[in-house]
């Protein structure tokens, strides 16, 4: 398989304090990844380093088998989205706005082709065509939350970074934004790094799950594998429940069996 993004043997310490130890993984082209881990476990600082929004002490990082150092940050930026939970939208900016800020710089010169870029990333994570003049503030939270993720689409990123997108929504919302989500990544064929601290929703949409704990990956496999085969006791705990009664969608019953009280690969 194509490797998208590699991270090999980063490090990195703010001050004395190591927050990421020795993380080496590879995210392969097409895959949906979620990451999941205790709070301060360096989750949100390897996502940032994709994007140069961070970089490594140590190690190195690979996009499409090109070494980001000393890339040009801009550049890196084009192909990839980024979609963050609490104030990503432009607060002075409306909908439309928003979500036209970056298929403008791309197009100058096509209005027209922004424009309907815009209709169709709204269409497509389900915002109504009257929001488009409203401002962040005149939205609920599942609202912006889905505008922030129509701005990451609307650039056709290559790699969408999302950090717990869907953190402050009610089930049901969170539900929908999950199957939209869903629908997008089959369509686009977008490789997608995902945060969560949810882990029925790690497993829901990962292809694979990484775990992470205290700045090391306690595991990185299939859903089936973290549920059969749990490599370290974090994980155990962490999958204990969704063992017990597995929430995993019908088209991912085909990775696995439940047989009795465990999962089988099948
Ligand atoms: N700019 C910074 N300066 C100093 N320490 C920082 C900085 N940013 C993050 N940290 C520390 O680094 C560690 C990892 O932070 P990070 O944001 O990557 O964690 P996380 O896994 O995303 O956590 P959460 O699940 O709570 O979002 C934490 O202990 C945090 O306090
Ligand atoms: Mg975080």
């Amino acid at each position: 398989m194509e490797s998208m993004i590699e991270f090999r043997n980063v490090k990195k310490a703010y001050g004395d304090k190591t927050v990421l130890k020795d993380l080496s993984f590879c995210v392969e082209k097409g895959a949906f990844v979620t990451i999941i881990g205790s709070s301060g476990s360096g989750k949100t600082t390897a996502l940032k380093m994709v994007n140069g929004l961070l970089r490594p002490d140590f190690g190195d990082i690979f996009i499409s088998g090109e070494n980001i150092r000393g890339k040009n940050q801009t550049q890196l930026r084009r192909n990839i989205g980024y979609a963050i939970q609490g104030s990503v939208l432009f607060p002075h900016m409306t909908v439309e706005q928003n979500i036209s800020y970056v298929p403008n710089l791309l197009n100058k010169r096509n209005k027209q082709k922004t424009r309907d870029a815009v209709d169709k990333w709204m269409r497509i994570v389900g915002l109504e065509e009257d929001m488009k003049q409203r401002y962040p503030a005149e939205l609920s939270g599942g609202q912006q939350q889905r505008v922030g993720i129509a701005r990451a689409l609307a650039a056709s990123p290559d790699i969408l970074l999302m950090d717990e997108p869907f953190g402050a929504v009610d089930e049901l919302t969170r539900a929908q934004l999950q199957t939209e989500l869903q629908r997008i990544y089959r369509q686009t064929g977008v490789t997608v790094l995902f945060v969560t601290h949810d882990i029925a929703e790690a497993l829901k949409l990962g292809t694979k799950v990484l775990v992470m704990d205290r700045g090391e990956i306690q595991q990185y496999g299939r859903p089936a594998e973290l549920l059969n085969r749990p490599a370290t006791e974090f994980v155990r705990q962490l999958t204990a429940q969704q063992r017990r009664t597995c929430h995993l969608p019908d088209d991912r019953l085909a990775d696995c069996r439940y047989s009795g009280m465990r999962w089988d690969e099948a």
